[in-house]
């Protein structure tokens, strides 16, 4: 039941933009949508999220932080993901299990089998039906978020909702959830080296070679709208099964 789709990909990528555009555009066409975030995207999880970014925990363990982002993640299905799926909504996440595989799996060195297991109980289970990949190097992702982090990067949704290019939502969403901040932030995670991001990298993409069927890899150095129409397209045929909100909420 519902639809459930999840953004993946370095920081600076775009999942956090394109997941909001998304969010805004499924919401215009009255379909029951809600937008969440990992870590957080619940009162307890942006809790474990604040202890996750703190630069000054660099004496937090790899097991620590693989156990607290699925404390998140277990909150978040409980709380959010699961009751709105059955529901019949859509639900889209920036970030999910993929990224505990890519960052604590594949960047950290925790074993994989292990995580698996830590994932199943965190989420009952529950992946996602699409996952968007949005394709970016790590330094060029790391360039991105430094650019918006000194605030010399024009905020580009805002300049183009202003613009009249993107439409700003239309009513409310019909359940509401914390909202996303944008990427400004510098933390913890960002803050290890690019070497790390290589293999966090190469581990989504063998993530996707893993179950090709579930991704969607997009080229994530297009401009933020081309991103935005790919992303739709990849969309649009799942939403087939999903009942728009009649009286347009
Ligand atoms: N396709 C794009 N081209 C250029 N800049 C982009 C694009 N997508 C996002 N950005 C900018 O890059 C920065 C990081 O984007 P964001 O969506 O926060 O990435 P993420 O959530 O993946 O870390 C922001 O300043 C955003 O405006
Ligand atoms: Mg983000």
């Amino acid at each position: 039941m519902g639809l459930f789709i999840t953004f993946e990909g370095l920081e600076g990528c775009g999942k956090s933009t394109q997941a909001r555009l998304l969010y805004e555009r499924l919401q215009a066409r009255d379909y029951p949508v809600i937008l969440t975030r990992e870590p957080g995207g619940t009162r307890i999880g942006e809790l474990i999220r604040r202890i996750l970014v703190d630069l000054q925990h660099t004496e937090m363990a790899a097991t620590t932080e693989t156990l607290l982002f699925s404390a998140a993640r277990a909150q978040l299905v409980n709380e959010l993901i699961q009751p709105y799926l059955n529901t019949g909504g859509i639900v889209l996440c920036d970030r999910y299990a993929d990224s505990t595989y890519a960052y604590q799996g594949y960047g950290l060195g925790h074993d994989l089998d292990q995580l698996y297991a830590i994932i199943k109980v965190a989420t009952g289970g529950l992946m996602p039906d699409l996952t968007i990949y949005l394709d970016l190097t790590p330094e060029e992702g790391l360039e991105r978020k430094q650019r918006a982090r000194s605030g010399h990067a024009a905020n580009d949704i805002e300049q183009r909702r202003k613009a009249g290019i993107i439409p700003t939502s239309v009513g409310l969403p019909p359940f509401s959830a914390p909202s996303v901040s944008s990427g400004a932030e510098w933390n913890r995670l960002d803050a290890r080296d690019l070497v790390y991001h290589h293999r966090v990298a190469a581990g989504f993409h063998e993530l996707i070679q893993r179950e090709p069927e579930r991704w969607r890899v997009l080229d994530a150095r297009l401009p933020i709208d081309q991103v935005m129409q790919e992303v739709e397209a990849a969309v649009e045929p799942l939403l087939a099964g999903v009942t728009q909100l009649k009286d347009g909420r």
